[in-house]
């Protein structure tokens, strides 16, 4: 779907092969860690296109409520924003989705230009990951093949677990969707050597050596959420363990590379980048959520917009 030229070379080099020039008129390019106070749209308008190797983000869910409108709906770039949108299709697409359910009108005016903005500073080896529940997952697959391209979908990760309150009148529901797109389906950035390892269901089924060195993780990740007695606890109330994000920045981007989160929280995206080498750029609207992500990566910068 990207225009540029496919990138010939090892993807699992280890290293960063982003060499772009600065971030934006904000951004202190060197920083390795960045906080910024502000809308995500008015921030994400000043990066610069393809700038970013891994995007991790973490919405609101629409909870029915009515999101704050938007009313900004198109790219900065009018003349050839649409390119590799799939164009009309993507109209026909979320106009049939919005007769379906007019909350998801409401909550995509909100999500959408947002993630025109995700896709534009992706660079060619970039990778979003969309965290969404089941009330969205679906909606938003549909939306955002058509928003990046059906050859762009990577994955539908499920992360599950087993915490809380149970149903007695249905099955329970005790996991989260992330949805995985890639900027470029020819020459997006994967390490599956980089990531940690799990241990296997039925060790008893495999060799000792493959028991000793674990197995891949699957689409399909058991983990804990943060509890209120865990060691990670920040305090926020949406806050993500940092396991799961510890997946997607190992898989999805390299040493020195940039990771960004825009809706970030308790910053769990930047203690995860931080603590693997990559430079972060974390965004939150919320005073709140900045006081703790700056308590929690002290050597940030804290910028406001
Ligand atoms: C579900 S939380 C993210 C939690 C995060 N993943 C963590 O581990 O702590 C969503 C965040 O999005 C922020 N947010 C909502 N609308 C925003 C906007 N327009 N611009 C920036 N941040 C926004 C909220 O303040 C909230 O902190």
């Amino acid at each position: 779907m990207s225009s540029s030229e496919p990138h010939h070379g090892a993807p699992a080099d280890g290293h960063s092969d982003l060499g772009h020039p600065g971030l934006g008129p904000f951004w202190d390019q060197t920083a390795s860690g960045t906080i910024v106070h502000g809308d995500n749209l008015a921030v994400t308008a000043t990066l610069p296109d393809a700038s970013v190797r891994l995007i991790y983000l973490d919405p609101p869910f629409n909870t029915g409520r009515t999101q704050r409108r938007q009313s900004v709906t198109t790219t900065r770039n009018p003349d050839g924003a649409r390119q590799g949108f799939g164009g009309a299709s993507y109209d026909t697409v979320k106009g049939t989705l919005s007769r379906y359910d007019d909350r998801f009108e409401d909550y995509w005016a909100f999500l959408e230009p947002r993630l025109e903005e995700a896709w534009r500073v992706l660079d060619d080896r970039g990778t979003l990951y969309l965290h969404l529940d089941y009330r969205e997952a679906h909606y938003a697959k549909v939306a955002l093949d058509a928003l990046f391209g059906r050859d762009c979908f990577l994955n539908e990760l499920i992360w599950a677990y087993d915490y809380g309150a149970k149903s007695t009148r249905r099955w329970p529901a005790k996991h989260d969707t992330i949805l995985v797109y890639v900027k470029n389906p020819a020459t997006y950035y994967f390490d599956s050597t980089a990531v940690d390892r799990e241990p296997y269901m039925a060790p008893g089924l495999v060799t000792p050596e493959k028991v000793a060195r674990g197995k891949l993780p699957t689409d399909v990740w058991w983990h804990t959420i943060v509890t209120t007695s865990g060691r990670e606890r920040t305090g926020y109330a949406t806050q993500k363990p940092q396991g799961v994000l510890r997946r997607i920045v190992q898989a999805s981007s390299a040493p020195g590379d940039l990771v960004l989160d825009f809706f970030a929280g308790s910053g769990t995206t930047g203690a995860v980048a931080g603590a693997l080498g990559r430079r972060y750029l974390l965004v939150d609207s919320s005073a709140d959520a900045v006081a703790i992500m700056h308590a929690r990566l002290p050597e940030a910068t804290v910028l406001a917009v």
